[in-house]
């Protein structure tokens, strides 16, 4: 809910528990007054008195003793009037001029037009109108409030109403001044292999950055952050989070200052962006997302999951089941045919799997990953008769056909890159990454010629499932479409057009589900799942390496986000041996599958799957629905334990893992969580009945286990 107080010019935006309140200050600036527990409709200003701070410039206008942009908390910082704190926009005049101040012109209830940005859907939109002292340039700053989620989706737009073009040097989707305090910064950092690794550290005086110079979200930093106040934990205390919309460079800042209040502001990454606007031409940025909880940093996942469940992960695929999947990368590699194909999809139909999934290596002469990347055509040679043979062997056994696609991708040695060089990002010298360049997608050609190739192939052989990969990341930043003014503005222009074709393709094509990927969790984002209902969560599918990566990916995305596979062992990543029913245990927590040659299982290992996917279709509705709940961390223990919960608490599923055979491990037990303390439980494993009080507050004994076991627990409320 919205409310606007004319006569103290205050805007308070509700949600369900929280509340964001700002103000038309007297000299026309936006102030900041709260982020955080509900509050009352009072008149603030008297929170926000103008105080003196030497060193503070005082700007043009201002009707208050002392008043300086550099102390007032903001909702968006402009640049050379006094405000010393990191600037929202940088907006450089034909002069050469980079100076702004954002005055309150008026506002409406409106949400903008994203153009091929994704956004969230519903919720309120108020748009405020700032005009820039300095130049000619108007400020358009939506916040959206999605009531129910207790979120605020921040936006801001600038549209050039002068005679002469400007140039947007950075134009970050939000800012916002928090009251001072001790604060800790979250994220989530990693790698290829390792995406998502939780981490907490102190924010002392200056800046922390959270940043992607990619072109892609990225394995290394994820575009999500929280300020954590310095006494909240998992359960408990005030935490705010910020989670973009987006899927390319990305800067997400936490900055303290001389006044000990918080500016957390972000949007794409600047270090080589830049927009020129015409005189009348506007440049929307991506969608932010804040959160507040008061119940810890498990309370801000749950608003996240919720709200990406929601407004952001497609509707008509956020809720369906999930297809059950064989994916042959890692069974096959390269090295398939036809033959060992059908005898994989004919074990898959035996065993109650749903889907076959066929990874790279179908088209072009792709034998290895040195060529063909662009050249969208089946390699005949590798599979007799082509794709339809797989298709219709597929569908004849019950099952849906998927098939690989890396769309953006070009590698030298391929028909395309022969045909138009000047498709790839970059000139000479350049980086290979993965023997492969990018193609230039700022270009309509590039993009209309691969929506050309990929629509051809899903409707020539009746495809149901698209995996779309994306396996490296941009180096030389240079398109030979744009003029030297523009070069700045190839990142942005290039994700539009990706955006714009997953969008055309799921719009044409709308019984097609699609998977996101990037060599695993390499572009794991909000902005990724406004179109991919799900992401291959990471390429190390070691069971215990995944319990620590599901772990960190749930503080900002929820379970059903995550592709989850069992794979061989020894493990290809980590040469580790884990028990079959560990591997199964932990991809039992999202989309579940296999990634390995189920010909080459046990009689007992094929027992087992058949099991797990039985298993698996008990408790699919509550991770697609349930509400998560972090038990036991794995980076801080031997221990993992997770759990989801129905929103009505009569069902939940928890699945645990021990790292190493602990000896004389005896009293070890696991409290569980978000249940109806005055509920009755069935343990159905354990076959025993207790009070959800009991369960959450004395817990049950943990099992003794050997390296790497795992257990999982299926509650029914019974009373
Ligand atoms: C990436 C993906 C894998 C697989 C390979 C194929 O690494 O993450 O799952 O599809 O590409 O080359």
């Amino acid at each position: 809910m919205i409310k606007y107080h004319a006569e103290t010019r205050t805007f308070f935006l509700h949600g369900r528990t929280t509340s964001y309140v700002f103000r038309v200050c007297p000299e026309g600036d936006l102030e900041h007054i709260h982020y955080g527990k509900r509050v009352g409709e009072d008149d603030f200003s008297c929170l926000v008195p103008a105080s003196e701070l030497s060193f503070s410039p005082v700007p043009p206008g201002a009707v208050r003793q002392g008043f300086s942009l550099n102390v007032m908390a903001g909702e968006y910082g402009g640049y050379g009037q006094g405000d010393f704190r990191t600037p929202s926009a940088l907006i450089a005049r034909q002069d050469g001029e980079i100076c702004s101040r954002f005055v309150y012109r008026g506002h409406r209830f409106r949400a903008p037009d994203f153009g091929d940005l994704p956004c969230a859907r519903g919720g309120e939109t108020l748009e405020v109108e700032l005009s820039d002292l300095c130049s000619n340039v108007l400020l358009r700053l939506y916040y959206t409030v999605f009531e129910e989620d207790d979120v605020v989706c921040r936006a801001a737009e600038f549209i050039n109403a002068g005679q002469s073009a400007v140039t947007l040097r950075r134009a970050f989707s939000f800012a916002v001044d928090l009251e001072g305090g001790d604060y800790d910064v979250f994220r989530l950092a990693g790698r290829h292999l390792a995406e998502r690794t939780p981490e907490r550290t102190d924010l002392g005086h200056g800046t922390l950055e959270i940043c992607s110079m990619r072109g892609a979200s990225s394995h290394q930093m994820n575009p999500f952050g929280a300020l954590i106040a310095r006494g909240a934990g998992e359960d408990e205390g005030e935490c705010y989070g910020a989670e973009l919309l987006y899927s390319g460079s990305f800067s997400l800042r936490f900055e303290r200052g001389e006044t000990e209040r918080v500016r957390i502001s972000g949007g794409i990454d600047d270090t080589n962006f830049s927009w020129k606007l015409e005189p009348g031409e506007r440049f929307i940025t991506p969608q932010a997302a804040l959160a507040f909880s008061a119940e810890g940093l498990g309370g801000l996942s749950r608003r996240f999951h919720d709200f990406l469940r929601a407004r952001v992960i497609p509707k008509r695929d956020v809720f369906a089941p999930r297809p059950i999947v064989v994916n042959n990368w890692e069974a096959t590699y390269f090295d398939f045919t036809a033959e060992k194909l059908f005898a994989l999809i004919d074990e898959a139909a035996q065993l109650g799997v749903d889907t076959f999934v066929l990874d790279d290596g179908w088209f072009g002469k792709r034998n290895s990953d040195k060529s063909s990347l662009g050249d969208w055509t089946v390699n005949e040679e590798k599979l007799a008769g082509g794709l339809a043979p797989l298709a219709e062997r597929c569908h004849r056994r019950g099952l849906k056909f998927g098939i690989w696609f890396e769309p953006e991708m070009v590698s030298e040695d391929s028909e395309l890159f022969r045909a138009h060089p000047d498709w790839a990002i970059g000139k000479p010298p350049r980086c290979t990454g993965r023997n492969q360049y990018i193609l230039d997608f700022s270009r309509a050609d590039v993009s209309d010629y691969l929506y050309g190739r990929m629509a051809e192939i899903l409707s020539r052989y009746g495809v149901d499932y698209v995996k779309w990969d994306m396996n490296r990341h941009m180096t030389e930043f240079f398109s030979a479409a744009l003029p030297a003014d523009r070069q700045g503005e190839l990142q942005h222009r290039y994700l539009l057009n990706v955006y714009a074709l997953a969008r055309r393709l799921k719009k044409e094509f709308p019984d097609v589900f699609f998977e996101g990927c990037s060599g695993g969790g390499g572009r794991f984002d909000a902005g990724m799942l406004a179109f991919f209902p799900q992401i291959w969560t990471s390429d190390d599918t070691d069971a215990y390496e995944r319990a620590k990566i599901q772990w960190g990916t749930s503080y900002a995305y929820p379970m059903s986000a995550m592709s989850c596979h069992v794979s061989v062992c020894p493990n290809h990543q980590t040469g580790r041996t884990t028990p079959f029913s560990s591997r199964g245990a932990l991809a039992s927590l999202g989309a579940t599958g296999y990634e390995l040659d189920l010909c080459a299982l046990t009689g007992e290992e094929k027992g087992q799957v058949a099991e797990q996917i039985a298993n698996y279709k008990k408790i699919a509705r509550l991770v697609l629905e349930g509400d998560c709940y972090r038990l036991s961390d794995p980076f801080k223990s031997n221990y993992f334990a997770m759990m989801t919960v129905s929103k009505d608490k009569s069902e939940a599923y928890a699945v645990g893992m021990t790292a190493l055979a602990v000896p004389a491990d005896f009293s070890r037990r696991i409290r569980l969580k978000g249940l109806d303390g005055r509920g009755e439980y069935l343990v159905e494993e354990l076959g025993v009945k207790f009070c959800g009080a009991s369960l959450m507050n004395a817990g049950l004994s943990m099992p003794r286990l050997n390296d790497f076991s795992a257990w999982s627990l299926h509650l029914h409320r019974v009373g």
